[in-house]
């Protein structure tokens, strides 16, 4: 029977402090008529003292398990897409999974700029169709506030923090991603860079004093190549999944620029009325834009549990993603295959007992490893 990754639940967390366009203009020689004819934004959301970026992610995790009705405990898999953890090490998927209260299961941090959400949403599906997952919550999360040069207006005026987490399912019902697409141009990696801080230039006071910390845009380029790929991307993605724009009942796009949005719904003859933006609000928030413009489309009931959804986005790599995806019923999950129960720590021969396992609480089965330390050590 084939599997199928269906999103059952959403949420989003975005900070309480906003800053307007005329805020900035207080500080920055720029304008809110500059910001919004160029970009669309009007103001966005940026954290406060104590607020990052696994906060942000835990908070929306939360949310979208809670619509989902499905434990941390239960989760088999958890996926982030981020540019800005909390640390270069350990891994904030780590934190997450602990901060949730899930058990010990994988976890990992998907790096791809501001298409992180729609690779992360892609490889759920992979662990899902595979059988080797169930269960898989993604999650789309960043603080690039902590990254950017609040004296650079070409690029402080773009970003905003946040995050967007899903939960996605195993069922026989099509749906979820019926199509994706995955691109990257490393050759253009310099037109949008945070320069030091990593290995090859490691942190110093020389790096420092130069502002090579925070993030460098050539946005001339990086809007020429967004406009290049982003059209092409969608409409690749559509005839994949065997439809037309048409049958696409929202285009919910990365939201880095109005303009940048508008040309690829017209490549993809996506009329405005089935285009959900909500930059004017948030700014680019990265990997966790379209994670937060999915849940806003759902709050404003612009997207229905059936719809089929196209999602695009471009970003640094450079690299650019896109995938149609179809939200169903929230039917019952598919049941595991039987090699996973055995890999999870439980199997029962006797099939009424199987049954019943499906709804069995993760507390009675055998115990996870560190449990069994724990155990053996006392
Ligand atoms: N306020 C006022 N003037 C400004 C500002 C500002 N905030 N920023 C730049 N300008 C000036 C420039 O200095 C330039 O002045 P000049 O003509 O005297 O040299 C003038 O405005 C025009 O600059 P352009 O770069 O030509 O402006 P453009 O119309 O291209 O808009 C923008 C700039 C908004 C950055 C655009 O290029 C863009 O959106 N690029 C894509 C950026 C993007 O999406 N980045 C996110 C990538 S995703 C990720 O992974 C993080």
């Amino acid at each position: 029977m084939k599997r199928y990754g269906n999103i059952i639940g959403w949420g989003k967390y975005v900070p309480k402090r906003v800053i307007t366009n005329a805020d900035l203009a207080k500080t920055l020689d720029t304008s809110d008529e500059w910001i919004v004819t160029r970009t669309g934004i009007r103001e966005r959301h940026v954290v406060g003292e104590g607020e990052n970026t696994s906060q942000m992610s835990i908070a929306a995790a939360r949310e979208a398990l809670d619509m989902a009705g499905v434990r941390p405990k239960d989760l088999d898999l958890i996926i982030v897409a981020t540019s800005t953890p909390d640390y270069l090490t350990p891994p904030i998927s780590s934190q997450i999974q602990h901060g949730l209260g899930a058990r010990n299961i994988g976890a990992f941090t998907l790096v791809t700029g501001c298409t992180g959400f729609v690779y992360a949403l892609a490889t759920a599906q992979q662990f899902i169709s595979s059988g080797a997952c169930t269960t898989v919550l993604v999650i789309g999360a960043e603080l690039l506030s902590r990254f950017v040069d609040w004296n650079d207006r070409e690029t402080c005026v773009l970003f905003g923090d946040g995050a967007g987490a899903v939960v996605v399912q195993a069922t026989d019902t099509p749906s979820g991603i019926l199509s994706f697409v995955l691109g990257s141009d490393g050759s253009g990696g310099e037109h949008l860079i945070v320069p030091a801080g990593g290995a090859a230039n490691p942190p110093s006071h020389k790096n420092l004093d130069a502002g090579l910390h925070s993030l460098k845009m050539n946005g001339r380029e990086v809007f020429k190549f967004a406009t290049r790929v982003l059209g092409k991307a969608l409409r690749q993605a559509v005839q994949q999944a065997g439809l037309e724009a048409k049958d696409i009942d929202l285009f919910i796009p990365h939201q880095a620029n109005i303009r940048i949005i508008e040309s690829a719904a017209q490549y993809a003859n996506l009329p405005p009325e089935k285009v959900f933006v909500n930059i004017h609000k948030y700014g680019n928030t990265s990997a966790a834009s379209i994670p937060i413009a999915l849940c806003e489309a759902f709050e404003e009931g612009r997207a229905k549990v059936g719809d089929t959804l196209a999602f695009v986005a471009f970003g640094a790599g450079l690299t650019w993603a896109s995938a149609i995806v179809k939200v169903a019923e929230n039917v019952k999950p598919t049941p595991k295959p039987w090699w996973q129960n055995l890999r999870d720590g439980w199997f029962s021969p006797d099939p009424s007992a199987k049954k019943e396992s499906r709804s069995m609480p993760t507390d009675e089965r055998l115990p996870e490893p560190n449990e069994e330390k724990t155990r053996q050590s006392g």
